[in-house]
């Protein structure tokens, strides 16, 4: 009798346990799938708290100078960097008709139809719409039209997600006269934001492949690159931090994007796929590389608000050479490797100015941030 009673108790408590961890398990995959719907972005609690309290805390009188130090030099530049805005639309153009596209015939088409294709945001009151490319600076110009165009809600939440599909819901609810006046007005202000191609592509395995996000949800994505992992690499302790070597990561691009750019992810297909100025009207092309220069002077000049709109979050460590990133990352590759992903970014790279010397691995095309900083 008591044997028996006993064998019973055990019996419910070892079905508590077992209903336990079936729960669990739905948790943990009714999570997973909420991170598949969200096309793998991160919620990045962290980052938007402390954008929160950058905003406040750049609004005080106090703080106004501290991200741009140097005030009165900016006005003597002035003309500097309007001329090097200019020579990187006529590379942009030149490569255009090098590749034997009528972007003038384009531009047209575009701005008589206001058919807009692509990842824009845009502040009509403001006269200004931006093509966003990931991973070169498109969350910190998505930040500035946020603050810009809803200058109370961004103070009241900062920067958080929301700010960018409701940027995008506003850009689609745009009316087709709307979008056509932006796409006629010589004086709207229509950008597009570029990096060097292979500090982007390093700047996309970094993040995307960090184990601290997540990513890998990514495998179930793009399951050819489940076969990629220490393929190539040998194992270093240093980098384990990342689902994947930079190494291997290198070799699935050079695989599986020569064979066609569908293949790559938004984070890493070529610029161009995201935004073609061959297609469209820009008059801005700004770099990462000199983010602060080309947005203070877009934001003073031609969007008459403070430059106080520019966040110093996710802007480009600058103790960081991206030079020598790159030749850090692509002296561990092999040169076929090389040579096949310089093939994917090639057009890129011609279109905005950017180089890379195979012999030296050396990275070129940069432009200074014009004493600003
Ligand atoms: C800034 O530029 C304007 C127009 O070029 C000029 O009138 C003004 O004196 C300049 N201010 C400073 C502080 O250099
Ligand atoms: C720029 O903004 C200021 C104040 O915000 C305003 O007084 C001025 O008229 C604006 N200038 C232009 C050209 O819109
Ligand atoms: C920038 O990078 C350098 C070298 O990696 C590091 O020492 C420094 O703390 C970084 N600064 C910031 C603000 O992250
Ligand atoms: C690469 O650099 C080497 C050494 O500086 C130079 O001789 C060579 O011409 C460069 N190659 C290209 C394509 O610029």
């Amino acid at each position: 009798m008591k044997a028996s009673y006993q064998r019973s108790t055990l019996l419910r408590v070892a079905y508590s346990i077992i209903a336990v961890i079936v729960l669990l398990n739905v948790v943990i995959y009714a999570t997973n799938l909420k991170w598949l719907r969200k096309d793998f972005i991160p919620t990045n609690k962290g980052l938007y708290r402390q954008f929160s309290t950058e905003f406040s805390k750049e609004n005080s009188p106090t703080t106004k100078t501290r991200i741009l130090s140097s005030g009165s030099s900016f006005n003597s530049s002035h003309d500097v960097i309007e001329k090097r805005f200019e020579e990187r639309l006529v590379n942009v153009v030149t490569m255009c008709e090098r590749r034997g596209i009528d972007y003038k015939q384009n531009w047209e088409k575009l701005k008589n139809s206001g058919r807009i294709t692509g990842n824009f945001v845009a502040s009509y009151d403001h006269r200004a719409m931006i093509c966003l490319v990931l991973k070169a600076g498109s969350q910190t110009w998505n930040n500035i039209f946020w603050r810009i165009r809803s200058p109370d809600q961004a103070k009241k939440y900062g920067f958080y997600e929301k700010a960018e599909t409701s940027q995008r819901q506003a850009f689609y609810d745009l009316s087709l006269d709307k979008k056509m006046e932006l796409l006629k007005d010589d004086d709207a202000v229509r950008i597009m934001s570029v990096r060097h191609p292979l500090a982007r592509m390093i700047s996309g395995w970094g993040n995307k492949f960090n184990k601290r996000y997540f990513y890998y949800l990514w495998f179930k994505q793009y399951p050819g690159m489940l076969r990629y992992p220490n393929k190539y690499s040998k194992w270093r302790g240093e980098r384990d931090g990342y689902f994947m070597e930079f190494v291997d990561f290198a070799e699935y691009v050079a695989d599986y994007g020569t064979v066609s750019l569908e293949n790559l992810d938004q984070h890493f297909k070529p610029i161009l796929s995201h935004c073609d100025p061959c297609k469209f009207p820009f008059n801005f092309i700004t770099r990462l590389e000199t983010f602060y220069t080309d947005a203070r002077w877009i934001t003073e000049n031609k969007l008459n608000v403070s430059a106080n709109v520019i966040s110093p979050v996710n802007v480009i460590n600058k103790s960081k050479d991206p030079a020598l990133l790159i030749k850090d990352y692509f002296s561990q590759l092999k040169p076929d490797v090389i040579e096949r992903i310089l093939s994917i970014y090639k057009v890129d790279m011609e279109t905005f100015g950017y180089t890379f010397n195979t012999t030296t691995l050396t990275a070129g095309g940069w432009e200074k941030e014009t004493s600003l900083t």
